[in-house]
């Protein structure tokens, strides 16, 4: 069986993003650091984690180090991991002090028996076992959190002085999540190993402006991530749309009805934007054959694979084939 893997690193409108090229070098090291664990005879979890990992600790993306602020300019940070193979599922949610959030997922998924732990006690979890402490946003996220708050604040300068206005004006969170988009969110991964087990992580820092606290779909089976004997995908865009779709086990159940994972990918797709629209999410995904597929409503998404030996990182692809 040949491995194969596929990475993205969020959708969104990338041609907004000062950070698109260091991003797509990002995406490029990391297929090639998880297609290596593969090609070492790591199994599928191995090389989701470990691609994963790598994006979290880039800077550029928005996951681990480079994750996005929230609305008080806090960080709060959700990952997940699914071994398709035994049906073994590990997330965390509000995670804040720890660096890697996807290797605390697998930790989750291997050492507990818990599916998602969230906030103090999944910082605790990773503590005790261990692992780096999160450092301080680096200088481009504050500028991009000070260039965002700038924005938001046109015409609504009062919104700092009285925050519950926040919780009243709900267009108002629907304007923050539109602007969210400007740049591509969270990523992930999707891996097929020698021996035909199938795997999905995902980690991010959520969006942009986010109230504190709030949970996306990262750390949510069946949204965020999903993994069969089937397929394993791996979501990106707003979590609350993803979450109202179910996108990756949609997908699943699709590919079980067609066989074909492109024409799974496209049912998916057609499903999403009849039930929340354009311009919400895209998702990438594997089958146990080691096809690949990507699909997105939004007006770019960050892949990156391999055609033949050679590793392909895009920003605006064109649909899988
Ligand atoms: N898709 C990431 C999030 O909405 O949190």
């Amino acid at each position: 069986m040949r491995p194969n893997i596929i990475l993205h690193g969020g959708a969104g409108r990338w041609s907004h993003s000062k950070y698109a090229d260091k991003a797509r070098e990002a995406v490029m090291k990391c297929t090639e650091k998880g297609m290596n664990t593969l090609r070492n005879n790591g199994s599928a979890v191995d090389a989701v984690v470990e691609a994963v990992k790598c994006m979290e600790d880039s800077g550029y993306l928005n996951a681990g180090v480079g994750s996005v602020l929230d609305f008080m300019g806090g960080r709060s940070l959700d990952a997940g991991v699914m071994d398709g193979a035994t049906g073994r599922i590990g997330a965390v949610a509000s995670v804040t002090a720890t660096r890697n959030p996807v290797v605390l997922a697998r930790i989750v998924m291997e050492k507990t028996d818990h599916h998602i732990i969230g906030g103090k006690g999944a910082d605790l979890l990773a503590f005790l076992n261990g692992l780096p402490p999160l450092p301080p946003p680096p200088p481009h996220v504050w500028e991009r959190y000070q260039e965002a708050v700038r924005k938001l604040l046109e015409g609504k300068p009062e919104i700092y002085k009285r925050i519950t206005c926040f919780l009243e004006d709900y267009g108002f969170i629907k304007k923050i999540i539109e602007k969210t988009l400007d740049v591509g969110d969270t990523v992930g991964a999707v891996a097929v190993d020698s021996h035909g087990r199938l795997a999905a992580a995902v980690s991010t820092g959520g969006v942009i402006l986010k109230f504190p606290g709030r949970i996306g779909d990262s750390p949510i089976p069946g949204a965020g991530f999903y993994a069969s004997e089937y397929t394993a995908c791996s979501a990106t865009g707003i979590g609350e749309k993803i979450m109202e779709c179910m996108t990756c086990k949609y997908l699943d159940t699709m590919y079980r009805e067609t066989k074909d994972l492109v024409a799974a990918a496209e049912k998916t797709l057609e499903y999403v934007n009849k039930a929340v629209g354009e311009n919400t999410m895209g998702f990438i995904a594997i089958d146990k054959n080691g096809e690949i597929v990507w699909a997105y409503n939004t007006e770019a998404m960050l892949i990156g694979y391999y055609e033949g030996n050679n590793i392909k990182a895009l920003i605006k692809p064109t649909r899988a084939h």
